[in-house]
């Protein structure tokens, strides 16, 4: 039977839905018409704040699998059993762009993926960059801004980009990323997942690690040539959402294989790099990968705007023994989700259904009440640690006997050296194995580049030139065939 039409308060509106009330023929509206107010006045508030960074995006449910015992690494519950599966949402994004950008546009992706485990949810928020621009979160509004609009213009503008990675050299390993081929993937389906950050795990017995993760794409990684992606950009801007939704909906499910690569805090002071430097990789020879699990995702959102857009991921939505690590940009983020979704979704925003707990494991009986507290709010449980009402504690270890910090408070800012330009020079000669990538490098900064003022191209030249002397010449030579000097 088809459902009867009705205004939010479930009247039935009958017999003309486009209707309104008035005087006369010609006449003024009636403000008792609440079936035209109530439709008008929703729509007026349709919107909510996109997200600051990563607005434009799309996502999917599926399921997760443990492939491989790692309970000697990490005990929480959801990798107990080798086959045990944990339902999972996945968000993919580009950052620097609005919710209407094009998905093809030369930035990282964003690779989130929140599992719905017995003990609460895991959030893990990662992107399809091993690595990141900054390693002081103090940096992250100023970069932001450098790629986002000129305040004047409300350009995307050349100068300020450019100008910003070149005076924070840290950048260079992402950039040496992002301006490969890599930095325009094919689709979100064809790249990897990096949690980028090192964090820490441990298991019952008190002992740790450091961890990586990896999701590697079980159907290879593709990536377009800047000039594909600019095509795609003009005559299909939203071709990753279609190729993700299209493929899950036609059976074509993608997946991905999880990999840890792990270090003991002895292997952590030794190595050449700190742990707490995401401006860094690990290397696989030295830090081999280990599988522990397979992801498919399977299902696509019903609803776009309850699923993808309200869906709300935090690093500091965790479970036990799965833990952030010191790294001062981790630290950052923790703080930095859950206050944007309090502002962007409201401070109940973990009662919305795809952000919600598997059924029956909140029980928070002081975090009550709030806008949009639609969830029965514990009834008549009272709303504090009540004497006569108990509540049960799990047990499990907080790692007191990790890392020991002590001393003052002091002012920390990571300044780069010529250190930081090894990894980036690591990388350009692997791009070597790979058909064209040094030149498609070259190419990718150079048309960028072409667009800024001569004295931030020379700050760019010589960037480059501290990776690689051929990369800076050639960088040079096509931004100056490019923009010729006067
Ligand atoms: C200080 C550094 C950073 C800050 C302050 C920051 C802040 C933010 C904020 C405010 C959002 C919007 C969240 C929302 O509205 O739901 C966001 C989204 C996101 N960030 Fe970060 N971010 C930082 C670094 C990073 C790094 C290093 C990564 C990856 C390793 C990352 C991955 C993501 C992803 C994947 C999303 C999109 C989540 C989604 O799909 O809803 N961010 N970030």
């Amino acid at each position: 039977m088809a459902p009867t039409y009705t205004n939010s308060n479930g009247q039935p509106i009958t017999p003309d839905a486009f209707a309104t009330q008035r005087i006369g023929q010609h006449g003024p509206l009636l403000l008792q018409d609440f079936n035209l107010i109530d439709s008008l006045a929703h729509f007026d508030r349709e919107r909510i704040p996109e997200r600051v960074v990563h607005a434009k995006g799309s996502g999917a449910f599926g399921v997760f699998e443990v492939t491989d015992d790692i309970t000697d690494v990490c005990s929480a519950k959801f990798l107990d059993t080798i086959g045990k599966k944990t339902r999972i949402f996945t968000r993919f994004s580009t950052v620097g762009g609005e919710s209407g950008s094009a998905d093809t546009a030369r930035d990282p992706r964003g690779f989130a993926t929140k599992f719905y485990t017995e003990e609460g949810n895991l959030d893990l928020v990662y992107n399809n960059t091993p690595v990141f621009f900054i390693r002081d979160p103090s940096k992250f509004p100023h970069f932001i801004h450098t790629q986002k609009r000129n305040p004047e213009t409300h350009l995307k503008d050349a100068n300020m980009f450019w100008d910003y990675l070149t005076t924070n050299p840290e950048s260079v390993h992402q950039v040496m990323v992002l301006f490969s081929d890599r930095g325009t993937p094919a689709s979100y389906r064809e790249m990897n997942g990096y949690s980028g950050h090192t964090y820490k795990w441990s298991n019952k017995n008190g002992d740790w690690r450091y961890v990586q993760v990896h999701f590697i794409s079980d159907q290879g990684v593709k990536t377009l040539t800047n000039e594909e992606a600019g095509q795609l950009a003009g005559s299909n801007p939203d071709h990753a959402q279609e190729d993700l939704f299209k493929n899950i909906a036609a059976g074509n499910y993608p997946s991905w294989t999880c990999y840890i690569q792990t270090m003991t805090e002895q292997e952590a002071k030794e190595a050449e790099f700190s742990v707490f430097d995401l401006t860094k990789v690990w290397p696989h020879k030295k830090y081999p990968m280990r599988r522990f699990g397979k992801f498919t995702l399977n299902e696509n959102p019903k609803n776009y705007f309850s699923e993808v857009e309200q869906a709300a991921f935090s690093p500091a939505h965790t479970v036990p023994y799965m833990e952030p690590s010191a790294d001062p940009v981790l630290q950052s983020r923790l703080f930095s989700y859950p206050d944007t979704h309090r502002h962007r979704l409201g401070t109940n925003y973990t009662q919305i259904p795809v952000n919600c707990p598997v059924a029956g494991r909140v029980f928070a009986p002081h975090i009550r009440d709030g806008a949009m507290c639609v969830n029965g709010n514990l009834g008549s449980h009272p709303n504090y640690l009540a004497s006569d009402k108990p509540v049960e504690f799990q047990q499990y270890s907080i790692q007191q006997d990790q890392e020991v910090w002590n001393g003052a408070a002091c002012p920390f800012h990571w300044k780069a050296t010529d250190a930081d330009f090894k990894q980036a020079t690591d990388l350009y000669n692997v791009l070597a194995r790979y058909p064209n990538q040094q030149k498609n490098l070259a190419h990718n900064v150079a048309v960028h580049v072409a667009n800024a003022d001569a004295w931030v191209q020379d700050k760019v030249f010589d960037y480059f030139t501290k990776v690689a002397k051929e990369l800076g010449d050639a960088i040079k030579k096509e931004t100056l065939e490019l923009s010729p000097r006067k």
